[in-house]
């Protein structure tokens, strides 16, 4: 039993005395992490329970939905609705705001969550994780209007992911650094294992899924090129590329080791924006990498500061090492915008 390790309490109480962490924030979080927990054995025993395979619905994605996505979402409501602060809730499988107060208060909460990421790896036994983030607000809200969950990813509170590896992560920011705790088993308390994560500057290792090259604009394309051209090309050295289908565990490997994630919009998904979503995808992701001393942007603009239209938009993303992300940025601020659509192909 690792009692040399602050549990995730005794961490989150000692960020409320130091920081100001609300108590509130610190019960959300633990029931948050209840609910990871909670889905970790259910994906573990999936095969026993039958909970694997396809839900045979679709989410507001167009998505065919797993059981397990279904599973979790059902986690993460049930745990957050635990805490009388939270206002509304904001998931990848439900269409509109689930609306959990009906006048929302200056101070409460807005929760938004991909209950499971990569869940295309789950059918193959590969790792999956789950994202999430809060807003507070700083006004009351109209709870007839789903428009006021759209908040810009600046005014997030704090975000957080785990990972349901082989061991299982939970790692959060409340806006003072990136901290990661690991679930004892045993015991199933979080134990910190990690304080201050830290993206080194530069990096040799990049993530993109290379069979959408045909469909990249010309910056990424370029870029992309660029690395695989090896010691003999333009960037003078040999570049690794890893991709695990699972944006969750490319993050939590560029949050240990540096990197960088791109998932950017193409000829294929720029009618939708893109891939990922902004709200409980990209923003949460955007919040941690920039906490641990990355970058997060959609190539022109930073995530944080993109001002969402809709609750499922999806965004271009580059995350990732400061210098890698910033000579990308450099690309397509020398590569000219179209007009219709965001960068010629
Ligand atoms: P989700 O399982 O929540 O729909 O998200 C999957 C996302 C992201 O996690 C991953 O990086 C990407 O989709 C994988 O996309 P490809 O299928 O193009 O590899
Ligand atoms: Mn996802
Ligand atoms: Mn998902």
């Amino acid at each position: 039993m690792p009692h040399d390790r602050p549990t995730l309490r005794q961490f989150l109480l000692k960020d409320y005395r130091t920081h100001g962490t609300e108590k509130d924030l610190v019960f959300l979080l633990e029931d948050i992490a209840t609910a990871c927990r909670v889905i970790a054995s259910r994906i573990r025993n999936g095969s026993f329970a039958g909970d694997l395979g396809s839900a045979g619905s679709t989410n507001i994605q167009g998505e065919t939905q797993k059981q397990l996505d279904v599973i979790a979402n059902d986690e993460f409501e049930g745990h957050c609705r635990n805490c009388s602060r939270v206002a509304a809730l904001v998931s990848e499988e439900v269409e509109d705001v689930i609306w959990l107060k009906a006048t929302p208060a200056v101070g409460d909460y807005i929760v938004y969550f991909d209950p499971l990421d990569g869940s295309s790896n789950l059918d193959v036994n590969l790792s999956v994780g789950s994202i999430f983030s809060i807003v507070q607000l700083t006004e009351a809200i109209d709870a007839s209007d789903d428009r006021t969950v759209l908040r810009r990813g600046t005014e997030q509170i704090c975000a957080g992911y785990a990972v349901y590896g082989p061991a299982m992560s939970f790692v959060i920011t409340t806006g003072a650094g990136v901290h990661g705790f690991t679930n004892h088993l045993g015991s199933g308390e979080f134990r910190l294992v990690s304080r201050d994560m830290t993206i080194p500057e530069e990096t040799d290792e990049f993530a993109i899924n290379a069979s959408r090259h045909s469909s990249w604009n010309q910056p990424i394309r370029r870029y992309f090129d660029e690395c695989v051209a090896g010691k003999d090309g333009p960037r003078g050295k040999t570049f690794n590329m890893r991709w695990t289908a699972s944006m969750v565990l490319d993050i939590h490997r560029i949050l240990t080791r540096g990197g960088v994630f791109l998932y950017p919009d193409d000829s294929a998904n720029r009618a939708q924006g893109g891939k990922l979503r902004l709200l409980y995808e990209a923003n949460p992701m955007a919040m941690l990498i920039e906490q641990a001393g990355g970058r997060a942007t959609t190539g022109r603009d930073r995530i944080l500061d993109v001002q969402p239209t809709s609750s499922h938009q999806r965004v271009p993303v580059i995350f990732g090492s400061k210098a890698e992300v910033e000579r990308i940025e450099g690309y397509f601020e020398e590569s000219p915008v179209s007009v219709g659509a965001q960068d010629p192909v």
